[in-house]
């Protein structure tokens, strides 16, 4: 890069507002200077991939400045299509992709859009998105369909604590009765209850998000990790010959 190319491009960073992701863009331009949460993630996941995608399909949901989607398209990854409804944060990402001189597409898509995408995916990224959706079940039904093998999955979670209960009905025709159900919830923030963000909608637990993918085609499924306190981390895929391995999210 030549000073002046170096130069505007900082310029450009700067310009762009405030960075979620820090994306390091070489010759020591970064999108921001401390290590962010996103970056724990990706080395949760890291080891569970193959060392080289061999061309795999990739869609990254509310894919944000294009982190994840960058990280997968340079370990060899085909198509990778990253989808983010917030423009500041698709401009960031277009940013970051023309910088880096990466081959990949981004849409201005709602995850309640999902159904509009053509075409189907090896692996879908889905992190810190299902507690944004107002009808999750609906996406992540959406997103069986367009993804063949892997979905990873990072999102609030209810706390995992021996006290909760929820009472309700359940049980066979002729047998519901109340009773204690102590997983399997989902509990509704209204308004900005949840860190002050009124995008956020939904907490679930982690048996909740695990029935919802089990509801929506996945069969197969890491252990649950939690990298911080109040967020689930969990890889999930349809068949026994997934890509990934799943015994190696720690
Ligand atoms: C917590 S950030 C996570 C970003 C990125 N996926 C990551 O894990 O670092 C949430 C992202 O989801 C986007 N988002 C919020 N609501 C969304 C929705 N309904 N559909 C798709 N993306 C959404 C936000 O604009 C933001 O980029």
């Amino acid at each position: 890069m030549t000073r002046i190319v170096r130069d505007e491009l900082r310029q450009r960073v700067a310009s762009a507002g405030w960075w979620y992701q820090r994306i390091d863009l070489g010759d020591g331009i970064c999108t921001a200077d401390e290590p962010r949460y996103h970056e724990i993630v990706w080395q949760r996941i890291e080891p569970t991939l193959p060392r080289r995608l061999g061309g795999a399909t990739v869609l990254d949901v509310g894919c944000n400045a294009g982190y994840f989607a960058i990280e997968l398209k340079r370990r060899g990854a085909g198509r990778v299509l990253g989808i983010e409804p917030v423009r500041l944060h698709l401009e960031q990402a277009i940013l970051c992709r023309d910088a880096l001189g990466l081959d990949i597409e981004y849409l201005p898509l709602d995850a309640h859009e999902l159904a509009t995408i053509d075409g189907t995916f090896d692996v879908v990224v889905f992190t810190g998105i299902l507690y944004h959706l107002k009808s999750p079940l609906l996406v992540l039904e959406q997103l069986g369909r367009l993804c063949r093998d892997l979905v990873v999955v990072e999102t609030e979670c209810i706390l995992e604590d021996a006290r909760n209960v929820v009472h309700a009905r359940q049980g066979p025709p002729g047998a519901v009765v109340p009773t204690a159900c102590r997983r399997g919830c989902m509990k509704f923030v209204e308004g900005a209850e949840l860190n002050g963000d009124p995008s956020n909608w939904w907490i679930p637990d982690t048996e909740c998000v695990v029935g919802m993918l089990r509801s929506t085609g996945f069969r197969f499924f890491s252990s649950p990790v939690y990298p911080t306190e109040g967020r689930l981390l969990l890889l999930a895929a349809k068949s026994e010959s997934t890509m990934a391995d799943l015994s190696a999210l720690r």
